[in-house]
Order: structure tokens, then sequence, then C-alpha cells
């Protein structure tokens, strides 16, 4: 049996979400698989897989078979204090004993950040392309993840506006979105490693041409622009773009996988009891090059 891919909620989401079948990722896939999946996520943004129990090993397998993967850089947690490999995001608040985080862990404050609505590796020159994301073990309730389509939120923009952001280049850097959350607790070393990258706001996608808009809460900056005139645009947007109208609710279920275009939407994890063990993990695809290099 070939996979098939079914839209989900199709009256609501036409070409955002899908349900992938008929295939086990715990044997590396087949071209044809690939391929398959490849087609499925430039067709929608997002692709659930339901019951895929896999290990670490499994995943990174079939993670590597789409493209080389992204290496952890963006985690706080690096050498000798990581839990997973480099080719892995620890999306957990688990410490390497196994126990559950403390309330005000360094880690967990600083991975708080996923609560707010962002694209993967936005903070890297070269950002990511799709993130899988494996659920291991969940709380009993809650910490949802929410997903925003980023090509309907653009094309909702009145045309003159869209023109008018045609051309802006934002500043993302993790010392800007940790920082609305109040997390300032940086080493020197953190400092120069999450420096500032520049993205274009307005991102036309490789494969299908269509134009989205590339937000992020690592955007601090609008080059050229006042400091609060451009945080000010760029909450406006975000605003704009995360209305109900453009937002998938992933409600997980243990061994999902969920894969989705980082150059197409946002997410943000929800929050949940702190005192409940959530391990996820991220395997992430490289892009293809600097936003700021797209001509069109
Ligand atoms: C991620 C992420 C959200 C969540 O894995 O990149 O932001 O709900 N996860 O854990
Ligand atoms: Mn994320």
């Amino acid at each position: 049996m070939g996979i098939s891919i079914a839209g989900v909620a199709p009256e609501l989401h036409p070409d955002f979400v899908a349900e992938v079948t008929g295939i086990d990722l715990r044997r590396p896939p087949s071209p044809d698989d690939v391929a398959a999946i490849e087609a499925g996520m430039d067709r929608f943004a997002l692709l659930v897989f339901r019951n895929q129990p896999i290990d670490d090993d499994q995943q990174v397998i079939f993670a590597r078979s789409f493209g080389p993967l992204e290496q952890a850089t963006g985690d706080l947690a690096q050498g000798a204090e990581r839990r997973l490999r480099m080719e892995l995001n620890d999306i957990s608040n688990v410490n390497l004993d196994g126990t559950v985080m403390a309330r005000d862990d360094r880690k967990r404050l600083f991975g708080l950040g996923n609560l707010l609505w962002h694209s993967d590796s936005s903070f890297k020159a070269n950002p990511a392309k799709y993130s899988m994301l494996s659920a291991r073990v969940l709380p009993a309730r809650d910490g949802n993840t929410e997903f925003a389509d980023m090509r309907a939120a653009y094309d909702a923009l009145p045309e003159e506006e869209r023109a008018n952001l045609h051309d802006l280049v934002c500043e993302h850097t993790q010392i800007h979105s940790r920082g609305v959350l109040g997390f300032t607790d940086f080493t020197e070393e953190e400092r120069i490693r999450f420096a500032p990258v520049r993205q274009r706001l307005i991102r036309r996608h490789p494969v299908t041409g269509r134009l989205s808009l590339y937000l992020s809460s690592h955007a601090g900056a609008i080059e050229g622009w006042p400091v609060p005139e451009a945080r000010a645009l760029l909450r406006d947007l975000t605003e704009h773009a995360t209305q109900r109208a453009f937002v998938y609710v992933h409600r997980w279920q243990p061994h999902d996988l969920v894969i989705w275009d980082n150059r197409t939407t946002m997410h943000r994890a929800r929050r949940y009891d702190p005192t409940e063990k959530r391990d996820l993990r991220r395997t992430t695809l490289e892009g293809d090059g600097p936003t700021v290099l797209q001509t069109h």
C-alpha cells in the first residue's frame, strides 16, 4: 500500500493541513515516499502522521532523506549539558537525569519563548525549511501546538499594503524573542552566537511561487525604520496573520509526527502544567540559502 494524503478539515483549511497514512516511519522512506511527502508539503504546508512510535535514530534517518539537517546551535544546552544529539532540538522540560525541570530552570525559561508565534531558526542566516516534531511524552492535557498559514495571511492583505511590505528586511535574533518574555539572562558567548540576522519580510516559495509573510517572534527591527514603528508594524502583522481563520490547532497524541514548512507557516506552543513531563524532539531541514538573496 502506498502513501495517502488527505486534507484535514478541508472546509476550514483547504490547502493547509493534511494527514498522511500508509507509511511506517520506523523504516527508511523510499524515493517515491519522499517525493510524495514533498509534493504534499508543497500543496499543503503541514502534514500530520499519527501512530509513528519512532526512536531518535529512526527520526534522524527519516529526516535526512529530505536533505541536510540543521544542527541545534540555537538550543541553550550545548556540549555535555545536551540530552540529545545535535541533529535533534530538545523540545522538552526534561533534565539530563529524566526528571522534570524546576520552574525557574534557565533552559525551561528560555524554552518558554516557543509560546510566542515564530518560524523555526528565523534567527539563522540560512533559516529552516521543514521542521519534523515527534511527540514522545505528553502531559495529560493542554500543550497543543498552533500553526498559522502565512500564505493565506499574505493573500488577505490589501494590495497596497502588500506592495509597501514587499522589499522590507527585518532583523531576527533570539535575544529579542526571549526579551519579549523578560528573559535577558544570556552569557557573552550566547550573545555572540545569537547575533541578529537579516530576513526578508515577504518570501516567495521556490516551488509554488506563492508569497508569504515571513514573521517570527525573533524579529525585532526593520532595516531603515525607527524601532518602535517597526515593532508596532510587526505586532500588527502578527495579529493579522494569527486570526483564527488562518490557524490550525494540533492536539497531540503520543507518537504523532508533524512536519511543517517554516517558509510558509508560523507556530507556537500552548501552556501546560509545568510539573508534568512533555518531551517532543525536532529534526530540522536546512534551508536553501539566506532569504535576502531572493530575487523576483
Ligand atoms: C518547535 C516548537 C512547539 C511546541 O518544536 O519548534 O516550537 O508545542 N514547538 O512544543
Ligand atoms: Mn518552533
